[in-house]
């Protein structure tokens, strides 16, 4: 199962594009899951450390649905709207909450593929910078992060949006690299994923 991650509080642009994503990875064979950061409660880590004595977190909110799925997923999407040149806070609260996992599983999350997808108001709004803030924390927990490769889709699935939805469906260049992301993270999970189906 692939759990995709939306990090927007809103049903718009980012929504919109990890939802073609995982369309196009059901059409490939593989299931899918949909985790919007919208409406839901998730606070901030409080490094209280609590997870590191307990193998647990301390907080019960809407993490715990998220964290089961992450456990049961095969591969990772995480999609954010740039916030500030970078990913917005929603998403990087779940990359810091995701410590309860490892202070679990030290290797909760190792040898899962992930790919990213960012989507800028601005043509050159942080893109990239948040790919690699997504691949960072891929790399850091033991993720294998993958993009689509030279010629189109250097670090991943990147979409100019200009502020709306309309926008964003307007982004070709967009869905180009998102399907070059997709084709590739498909290979990844089928060669290296231990529990692909496919
Ligand atoms: C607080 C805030 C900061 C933003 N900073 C940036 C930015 O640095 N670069 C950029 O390209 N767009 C920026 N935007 C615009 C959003 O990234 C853009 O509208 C995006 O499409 C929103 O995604 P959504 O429609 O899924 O919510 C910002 C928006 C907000 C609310």
């Amino acid at each position: 199962m692939i759990v995709g991650i939306c990090g927007s509080p809103r049903k718009k642009a980012t929504d919109y594009v990890l939802t073609e994503a995982l369309n196009m990875l059901e059409e490939k064979g593989f299931e899918t899951e949909f985790f919007a950061v919208r409406g839901k409660n998730i606070g901030p880590c409080r490094h209280c450390d609590y997870c590191l004595r307990n193998k647990e977190c301390v907080l019960k909110d809407d993490m715990v649905p998220l964290f089961k799925l992450l456990k049961e997923s095969e591969g990772i999407v995480m999609a954010s709207p740039m916030y500030n040149g970078g990913i917005s806070a929603q998403l990087k609260a779940i990359m810091d909450r995701c410590r309860a996992l490892g202070a679990e599983d030290y290797d909760a999350l190792r040898g899962k593929i992930g790919m990213g997808i960012s989507i800028g108001g601005d043509r050159n709004g942080g893109q990239e910078l948040a790919m690699q803030q997504i691949h960072t924390y891929y790399i850091l927990s033991g993720v294998i992060p993958v993009s689509g490769g030279s010629f189109g889709a250097n670090l991943g699935a990147c979409f100019w949006s200009q502020d709306t939805l309309e926008g964003v469906k307007e982004d070709e260049e967009g869905f180009r690299s998102l399907r070059k992301t997709v084709n590739m993270f498909s290979r990844y999970l089928k060669k290296y994923s231990p529990n692909s189906i496919l």
